[in-house]
């Protein structure tokens, strides 16, 4: 199954939000492995959905799925923040020196595409391990996927320009901007990452590497498929297959058993969203495309209508209410469906740093809480609490 140089035959599966892109490449996962591949299925997804479909927690890192296949999610955490710390602390250094507040210029520093770069460094590294024969990439709809798949080239670029060339030994950038040499650990850290971007950018376009387009018989579904094609092909990616999924079989048993199914589903989205409203919109005989037949089908959303002077939510959804107490005051943000362990909680100037299982969230404090130390937090009824005590009466 290995192709000849040793890489891995690498699908990417892309498509628009929702259609059936994380089904396909773990449907497509299972099946190569059964075939006798050593298979990695891995998401690039923040949503994570692969886990889901796979019936498997991939939390805790990659998971032995069944024989020869695993699977994987990538997440940002993997060992990118040092590296970039290097080169930040250089940048922070060049904007300090220019007089930029430390914390804008932290702001302006920190890492963009975090996530993107990370799923990239783990794909290089996953691609070159010589552990498998098939490499398959559960990705983000179409305009992630895009930036992702565009990113070695832009970012292998942006890169060169911090390097010294050929016997120039300072790079044009620092040049060009009169900033002084970054030192040797920031040039390793750019070099290795750049290496990394060149190596990928070969690697996506090698024979054996292509893209799957996911799609539903939809036209408006099947348009942005095109549009992706097009994108795609200037790229200089190879899509070598659509999927349209969701094609309604025939046959007599077919619709009573997606009734009882989404019976059942409904049921559970009232158990599991309790105080906020629930609305059930029809799958319709035909694509609700024009005004009228979206006036149509947005009958069956009547008791969310918006309106001017309709308030929007519930007291008890209110995403994040601050109430004064003796002490000082309690901050409470929504977390719905989260235990305590997998929340934890920094502080920067006057912002608070929330990490719910691993997606971060900086909440900027009001004036009043900004002062104060945070003595305590917990997790209640979907609610992240956290209580701010005045200096003074914060017991050690
Ligand atoms: N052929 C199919 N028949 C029935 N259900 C399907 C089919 N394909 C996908 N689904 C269901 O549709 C939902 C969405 O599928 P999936 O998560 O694979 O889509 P996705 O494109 O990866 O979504 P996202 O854009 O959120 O990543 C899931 O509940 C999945 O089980
Ligand atoms: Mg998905």
């Amino acid at each position: 199954m290995a192709r000849p140089e040793g890489l891995p035959r690498v699908l990417v599966c892309t498509g628009k939000g929702g259609v059936g892109k994380t089904t396909t490449a773990a449907a497509l996962g299972i099946d190569a492995a059964r075939e006798g591949a050593r298979t990695l299925v891995m998401s690039t997804d923040g949503a994570h959905s692969l886990g889901d479909a796979l019936a498997v927690d991939l939390h805790s890192g990659p998971v032995l799925v069944e024989e020869r296949l695993t699977a994987e999610h990538v997440s940002a955490a993997h060992g990118l923040s040092d590296a970039w710390r290097v080169v930040q602390d250089y940048l922070l250094g060049l904007l300090g020196d220019v007089g930029i507040d430390p914390a804008v210029a932290e702001e302006l520093t920190s890492l963009p595409g975090a996530d993107e770069i990370a799923a990239l460094v783990t794909l290089r590294e996953r691609v070159r391990a010589d552990e498998w024969d098939v490499v398959i990439v559960d990705c983000a709809p179409t305009a992630e996927t895009l930036r992702l798949l565009a990113l070695p080239d832009s970012l292998s670029w942006h890169l060169r320009r911090w390097l010294p060339q050929g016997s120039t030994w300072r790079p044009a950038a620092a040049a060009a901007l009169g900033v002084p040499m970054p030192g040797p650990a920031v040039l390793e850290a750019i070099t290795r990452w750049h290496d990394q971007m060149t190596d990928l950018k070969g690697v996506l376009r090698a024979p054996g590497s292509t893209i799957r387009l996911v799609t539903t018989p939809e036209k408006v579904v099947t348009a942005e498929a095109r549009r992706t094609w097009t994108s795609l092909s200037l790229f200089g990616f190879t899509v070598d297959a659509v999927h349209v999924n969701r094609i309604f079989p025939t046959g007599p048993d077919w619709l009573s058993g997606w009734n009882r199914a989404q019976a059942e589903g409904l049921e559970e989205v009232h158990r599991s969203f309790t105080g906020i409203p629930i609305v059930a919109m029809p799958y319709l005989p035909e694509e609700p495309i024009g005004p009228d037949a979206l006036a149509r089908l947005a009958i069956s959303c009547a008791e969310v209508r918006l309106t001017r002077d309709r308030p929007v939510g519930a007291a008890s959804t209110a995403p994040l209410t601050v109430t004064e107490t003796a002490q000082g005051y309690t901050l409470s943000v929504l977390v719905p469906f989260v235990a305590a362990a997998d929340v934890s909680l920094g502080r920067r100037g006057d912002d608070l740093l929330i990490d719910v299982a691993g997606q971060h969230r900086v909440v900027t404090l009001p004036a009043a809480l900004a002062p104060l130390t945070v003595d305590g937090a917990g997790v209640r009824d979907g609610r992240l609490v956290v209580t701010f005590a005045r200096d003074d009466r914060v017991i050690a």
